[in-house]
């Protein structure tokens, strides 16, 4: 298995994450245990700049969000910044900037997973709410906890939890602030799948990998259809599902998959 920097590729050292790269496998590791890896404005430029180099990387074919250590994914926006008023105008601003991250990983070109091993709380869990799929260990806890605060979500939480759990279990894990265990979680359909603790690792990775032997352009055209058809009339959505189809039938990849299905083998996907 190889290392950060494995091959030609040099990872830059970052302050607040930990890129690991284990090609096909591209791992961003938030990286403030003593905080339970509470995000603040440098984690969140970092991540940025993070996503942009595994974008350009072609041996890179899924990125993993994980937190280090066993205790959490994330619990949230780094709440230390909000001990003194700040003005107004700061909140909003770095709040926008979450979005503008939580929305790039909605138009990223290669799948993102979470994966939660512990507390993903408040924005901790609006990050993992932006990747595409969530994988959890059975002793997490997921919750918007933010109401406890006497301050609202603010990366999504309400919008994106609405669309993934509906709005009615949103508003109780918003209005209440308490903290679901992951197979609740799972039963909501807010995490794809749950995995004994022991096993989180190895069980990710076999996750991370199947999607990485995947088709790469055709699960790019189902995850801007998912993503950009949920917010449309299904008129639009329907559209955007047949021109994904169109460009992902003209493929080299669609070629080799329907060749390798008559052929009775596995196919091998290049992305092209
Ligand atoms: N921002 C900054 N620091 C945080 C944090 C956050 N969101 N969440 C936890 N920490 C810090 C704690 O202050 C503590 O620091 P300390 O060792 O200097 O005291 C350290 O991380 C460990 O957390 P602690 O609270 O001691 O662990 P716990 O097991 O008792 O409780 C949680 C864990 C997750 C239940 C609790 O930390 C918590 O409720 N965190 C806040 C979650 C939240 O409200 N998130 C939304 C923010 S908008």
């Amino acid at each position: 298995m190889g290392m950060s920097g494995e091959g030609s590729q040099k990872t830059p050292e970052f302050k607040t994450i930990i890129m690991q790269r284990e090609p096909p496998i591209g791992w961003i590791i938030l990286n403030r245990p003593e905080r339970l890896n509470a995000i603040n404005l440098e984690m969140v430029q970092e991540i940025d700049k993070a996503l942009d180099l595994y974008e350009d990387d072609k041996d890179i074919r899924v990125v993993v969000f994980k937190g280090a250590g066993d205790r959490a994914f994330s619990a949230g926006a780094d709440v230390t910044a909000f001990r003194f008023q700040p003005p107004a105008f700061n909140t909003a601003v770095f709040t926008f900037k979450m979005h503008r991250l939580t929305q790039k990983i909605e138009w990223y070109p290669k799948i993102v997973i979470a994966a939660i091993n512990g507390y993903a709380l408040g924005g901790g869990l609006e990050l993992a709410m932006a990747c595409d799929l969530r994988i959890a260990s059975d002793k997490s806890q997921l919750g918007q906890p933010e109401v406890n605060l006497g301050i609202i979500p603010g990366w999504g939480g309400t919008q994106r939890l609405s669309r993934i759990v509906g709005p009615a279990k949103a508003k109780e894990l918003c209005l209440l602030g308490e903290r679901i265990p992951a197979e609740e979680a799972y039963k909501l359909g807010l995490v794809n799948k749950v995995v004994p603790a022991e096993k989180f690792d190895e069980e990710v990775r076999n996750f991370a990998m199947r999607i990485a032997e995947g088709a790469p352009l055709a699960q790019r055209a189902i995850k801007y259809a998912v993503n950009f058809g949920w917010q449309a009339p299904i008129t639009t959505g329907l559209m955007l599902e047949a021109m994904g189809l169109a460009l992902a039938a003209n493929t080299k990849d669609a070629i080799e998959g329907v060749t390798a299905f008559l052929q009775k083998r596995k196919p091998k996907f290049k992305g092209e």
